[in-house]
């Protein structure tokens, strides 16, 4: 008898402890649900139509097209590309940035040189030629796109930082 009633008292036990758990699982599913759709509220309606309608896609935006290099938002930046891109292909047998930028090219295109980290082997060697490393060139610099941000930004230039501190 003694035996069977504590058995019975650890199996509330154990079942009031799963209970508690179950519960606090909940609270966090519950948190983390609440938070996610503040975080996804204002760009779920960008696509502005009900999961089986198919809106019409948006216009392309225009490519910038200055021809003025853009400031740095700090030293190691990969500058963004102030010209158009369209059709320049980069694959095993052309690079068509390479025709203007790579160091040859230079003279005839007057554009500017890519830089010696773009000729280092990953041992810091540097090669007569661009690494391999960095041959598909848009996977680090990007067209800019003349588009409202979807989001707001509070970037601060470190130099502002600095200057607010007062040293
Ligand atoms: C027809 C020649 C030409 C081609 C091809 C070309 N560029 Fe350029 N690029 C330039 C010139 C010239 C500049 C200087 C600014 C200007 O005149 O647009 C420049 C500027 C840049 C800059 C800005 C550099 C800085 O310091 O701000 C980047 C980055 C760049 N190009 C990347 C690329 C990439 C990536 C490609 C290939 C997808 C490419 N370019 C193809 C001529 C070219
Ligand atoms: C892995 C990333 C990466 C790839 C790939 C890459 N770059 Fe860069 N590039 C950078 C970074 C970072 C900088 C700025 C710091 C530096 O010079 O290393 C830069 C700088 C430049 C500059 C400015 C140089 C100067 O002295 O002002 C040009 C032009 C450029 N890249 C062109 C190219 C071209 C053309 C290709 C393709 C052949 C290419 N990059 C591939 C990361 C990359």
């Amino acid at each position: 008898m003694r035996h069977q009633n504590s058995a019975r008292l650890s199996w509330f036990r154990t079942t009031l402890r799963g209970r508690i758990r179950a519960f606090i699982g909940a609270l966090f599913v519950a948190a983390f649900a609440v938070s996610a759709a503040s975080i996804a509220e204002p760009l779920a309606t960008l696509r502005g139509e009900t999961i089986n309608q198919e809106p019409r896609a948006p216009m392309m935006g225009k490519q910038v097209n200055t021809d003025l290099r853009a400031v740095r938002n700090y030293p190691e930046q990969p500058p963004t590309i102030p010209h158009k891109t369209r059709g320049y292909a980069i694959n095993l047998q052309a690079n068509k940035c390479l025709s203007c930028h790579s160091r040859r090219a230079i003279e005839q295109s007057q554009a500017p040189m890519i830089s010696v980290t773009h000729f280092m082997d990953r041992e810091g060697q540097v090669l007569s030629s661009v690494t391999p490393r960095r041959y598909f060139c848009n996977q680090c610099h990007v067209p800019q796109l003349d588009a409202k941000p979807l989001v707001g930004n509070d970037f601060v230039d470190a130099d502002a930082v600095i200057k607010a501190k007062g040293n």
